[in-house]
């Protein structure tokens, strides 16, 4: 049937969708490169920010974790206060706004009816809203001032891949652009080291192999995992258990390194897998010594760290990028490791139980 043909010769849509990463990456630079090739946003878009005072982001799932690096992306690049809300929780837990805010909702889908509940009402309330998405003509692209594309192309899945990339991608590119609008020198070239994650995206999904051994070797037989990491890895971790739950069952949680031992810690026995990210220089120390923390304690530790940060021992040594950009690499790995332990485990990795692709009640 058609679903086969787009299939081609995958076995299903969330490996076809995790290796067309790179591509992806490419493309956004692309369609974003302005004629000077630099990747660039809309000047209505610049000025509808550049008029604001405080971005608040409204997202949900895997939006919602593209939405914490984008505010450290933008807070770090390009000094705009920012803050990131569970579209669910919005009105109950309704944070104060500044004077000028600006509202972007993150939804691949752009139907998420939570994402939507909250843009009905800033609408109401008068104050500017720009979605990024994936699927242009959808309904909070339609409703929203502004709109910015993925250009994932459709993703099938129930569990997001190549939209968590894309987002984090597009998000870098409108933190780039605000601070060169404020005349921020950024010391780097976007465009190139978007280049370089798109390469090293490329050698991550070859080395399948590797990672299809690390999930037999460290979740074959465990009812539960932890992921962590510090500063952005923490963001990747909670993307990362997130997706191991979707898609195998395993009960597993993101927790940033230094907050484990505050109950967490509890948890772990002898053999309890932990997976820990280490691609920030300034936290390399203290997220080793949280994983010698949990390995005192029983735990079966999987270091993934960027070239440079490597230590002996670490499983996996993901390639050199820029580091304000780590999210877009190491969250690869981690989306095979969970593809690779559901399909040991036997699940339906794009229809996982329970789940829908995109959640239109409330
Ligand atoms: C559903 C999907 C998730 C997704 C979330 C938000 O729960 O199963 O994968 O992250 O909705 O969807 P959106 O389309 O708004 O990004």
């Amino acid at each position: 049937d058609a679903s086969d043909i787009e299939k081609g010769t995958y076995p299903n849509y969330m490996l076809k969708e995790i290796d067309e990463q790179p591509a992806v990456i490419r493309k956004i630079v692309m369609a974003y490169e302005d004629d000077k090739g630099q990747v660039s946003i809309d000047e209505d878009i610049r000025g509808a920010i550049a008029a604001s005072d405080r971005l608040y982001i409204v997202a949900a799932g895997t939006s919602y974790h593209a939405g914490l690096v984008g505010k450290q992306l933008l807070e770090n690049l390009s000094g705009v206060p920012t803050e990131v809300h569970i579209a669910s929780e919005f009105s109950y837990n309704m944070p104060l706004l500044s004077k000028n805010p600006l509202f972007i909702f993150i939804s691949q889908s752009g139907e998420t009816a939570d994402s939507r509940a909250v843009l009905v009402h800033v609408k109401k309330l008068g104050f500017r809203t720009l979605t990024i998405t994936n699927v242009a003509g959808s309904t909070l692209s339609r409703e929203a001032d502004h709109t910015l594309l993925l250009h994932a192309g459709p993703e099938i899945a129930v569990a997001s891949t190549k939209a968590y990339t894309a987002q984090v991608a597009v998000l870098s590119i409108l933190a780039a652009d605000i601070a060169n609008g404020k005349g921020m020198e950024l010391d780097f070239d976007l465009t190139k080291e978007l280049g370089i994650v798109a390469n090293a995206m490329a050698a991550l999904v070859d080395q399948k192999e590797v990672l299809e051994n690390i999930a037999r070797e460290y979740l074959a037989d465990t009812r539960n995992a932890f992921y962590i990491g510090r500063a952005v890895d923490y963001f990747v971790c909670l993307e990362s258990a997130l997706k191991l739950k979707e898609i195998s069952y395993i009960q597993a949680e993101g927790f940033a390194g230094g907050e484990l031992k505050h109950g967490t810690i509890a948890l772990i026995e002898k053999g309890t897998p932990v997976f820990a990210l280490a691609t920030q220089a300034h936290v390399n120390g203290s997220i080793r010594s949280n994983v010698k923390e949990v390995v005192a304690r029983g735990a079966n530790a999987c270091i993934i760290s960027l070239e440079g940060l490597n230590e002996e021992g670490d499983s996996l040594v993901l390639p050199e990028v820029h580091d304000a950009l780590t999210p877009l690499v190491s969250v690869v790995p981690m989306q095979l490791i969970a593809y690779y332990a559901a399909l040991q485990r036997g699940c339906d990795v794009d229809k996982p139980r329970n789940l829908a692709k995109s959640v239109t009640v409330e």
